[in-house]
């Protein structure tokens, strides 16, 4: 039996991509600032009562100031991509551009050009999300997701960054997990804009998926040499116990969970188990818009962090499933967002996704883990984190040796930060930020990192503290 518990950078292979990710209202800051207009998560962010900590991303982690010196951090610890997204209403504050008679900012333009320069002249490979949840608040006061009109405002946005950043940046993603801001957003209301509506859902999902290939259309057009994905949260499911009735249940979480917006991009339409989706082709799509869906992306990027046991149940209308969640099942290992850490569930995504014949090359684009830090004179052990990173990692090695084709691991996140409606507490980073002074510390986490990546040699289980 091959060991994986030891493992070194070139146990990956020289064409690997170790990189961080991060999103921009997570980061940024400087809402107001040089011209750029609200999104839907500084309006939500205003209002009392959605984020659990009542505070909002306006300062964050000043990103928008520091980046210079972040960036030299980025470097100290050894990843050489970094991710990041776009912010739309920076650089288009009306939320349309000037093709359909909107402003375009050049100075949130000259941000995110100073930013790619930097990282560039590092040595640090830019990979640009499109769209990571923040839609312009004028946006959505025109309807939104739900709005059809959002194919063109969302082709016009990509049009435009692709004309501004192509020569330089070729990686390209899409969305951001499309099933969380469309669900989250649009049918339960705990993410921004905060609509709750089962009449929406629909149309979201379908505009989401337009967009999501209509996207991908813009980048093969615009940049030469692109390298194009797009991403999805994703999490293996089991059946609570062997009953038909949870085994059912665990097919249709799988089709919403896993399989919404993945199919429809294959050209393999959307997923057939979850009844109320036919609402989409009898009542949403036009003539010719299943074709429309589909587009052969270079990579798809799957966001993993913890696996779903589900039972059926009478209670939840349309998926007749629930979760059960690691709490009720006497599971120990959980993060402080209460989720399973459950390493073979990494394996278990890729190993799935694998077997869709258009999938080209998969890059874990997010996995992470929240925990408790404590600063203790000036340092951060966060053993636990450490360990989710190594044990996560050492799946996806293995996933790459049994000839998946897994090229890349993107660390969730670079910085601790905003995390949307849960506030600042959870801290993913594998840098401590106190958001009062901004003082930033490597944690055990990153030295890990930095020790993994800057040693050839170096095995990876013998250096759990640092
Ligand atoms: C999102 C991130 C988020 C992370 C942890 C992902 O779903 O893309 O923005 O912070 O999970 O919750």
């Amino acid at each position: 039996m091959t060991d994986y518990s030891t493992f070194g950078r070139h146990s990956f292979g020289p064409d690997f991509i170790w990189g961080t990710a991060t999103a921009a209202y997570q980061i940024e800051g400087a809402v107001d600032r040089d011209g750029r207009s609200p999104s839907v998560w500084d309006t939500f962010s205003h209002q009392k009562g959605k984020i659990k900590t009542g505070e909002t991303a306006d300062s964050a982690c000043e990103f928008y100031d520091r980046y210079e010196s972040d960036l030299l951090l980025h470097k100290e610890l050894g990843f050489d991509s970094f991710r990041f997204s776009l912010s739309w209403s920076r650089i288009l504050p009306d939320g349309v551009g000037p093709s359909q008679g909107g402003r375009l900012n050049e100075a949130g333009l000259a941000f995110y050009d100073r930013l790619i320069d930097h990282c560039l002249a590092l040595g640090i490979t830019p990979w640009i999300t499109l769209y990571h949840w923040d839609l312009p608040q004028a946006l959505e006061t025109k309807g939104g997701w739900p709005n059809r009109s959002i194919v063109n405002w969302f082709s016009e946005f990509a049009d435009v960054c692709t004309k501004a950043f192509g020569h330089k940046v070729k990686h390209w993603i899409i969305l951001n997990e499309p099933l969380a801001f469309s669900v989250l957003g649009y049918f339960t209301g705990q993410h921004a804009p905060g609509r709750r509506s089962f009449r929406n859902l629909l149309p979201v999902i379908h505009h989401t998926a337009l967009a999501q290939a209509e996207g991908g259309r813009v980048v093969r057009r615009n940049v030469s040499g692109a390298h194009v994905g797009t991403t999805f949260s994703c999490s293996p499911i089991d059946p609570f116990t062997s009953s038909t009735r949870d085994q059912a249940a665990a097919v249709r979480v799988d089709a919403l969970l896993n399989r919404l917006f993945i199919e429809p991009s294959l050209g393999l339409g959307y997923p057939k188990e979850l009844s109320f989706l036919a609402g989409i082709t009898k009542k949403v799509a036009k003539p010719g818009d299943m074709e429309q869906l589909a587009f052969n992306f270079d990579f798809i990027g799957l966001q993993h962090y913890f696996r779903a046991v589900v039972e059926g149940s009478y209670f939840i209308p349309y998926l007749w499933a629930s979760q059960v969640s690691p709490l009720q099942r006497n599971v120990q290992t959980i993060t402080e967002m209460g989720w399973e850490v459950y390493p073979e569930s990494m394996y278990r995504v890729i190993q799935q996704f694998s077997q869709y014949e258009g999938i080209k090359k998969i890059y874990i684009t997010e996995s992470g883990a929240a925990f408790f830090d404590t600063v203790q004179q000036g340092a951060v052990n966060d053993v636990a984190r450490l360990d989710y990173h190594r044990n996560y990692l050492q799946q996806v090695l293995r996933a790459k040796r049994d000839g998946f084709a897994v090229d890349g691991y993107f660390a969730w996140t670079f910085l601790d930060n905003f995390e949307w409606a849960e506030g600042y507490r959870p801290r993913f980073g594998l840098v401590h930020v106190d958001f009062r002074t901004q003082q930033r510390i490597i944690k055990a986490s990153g030295r890990w990192f930095q020790q993994l990546l800057s040693n050839e040699h170096q095995l990876a289980n013998l250096t759990s503290t640092v």
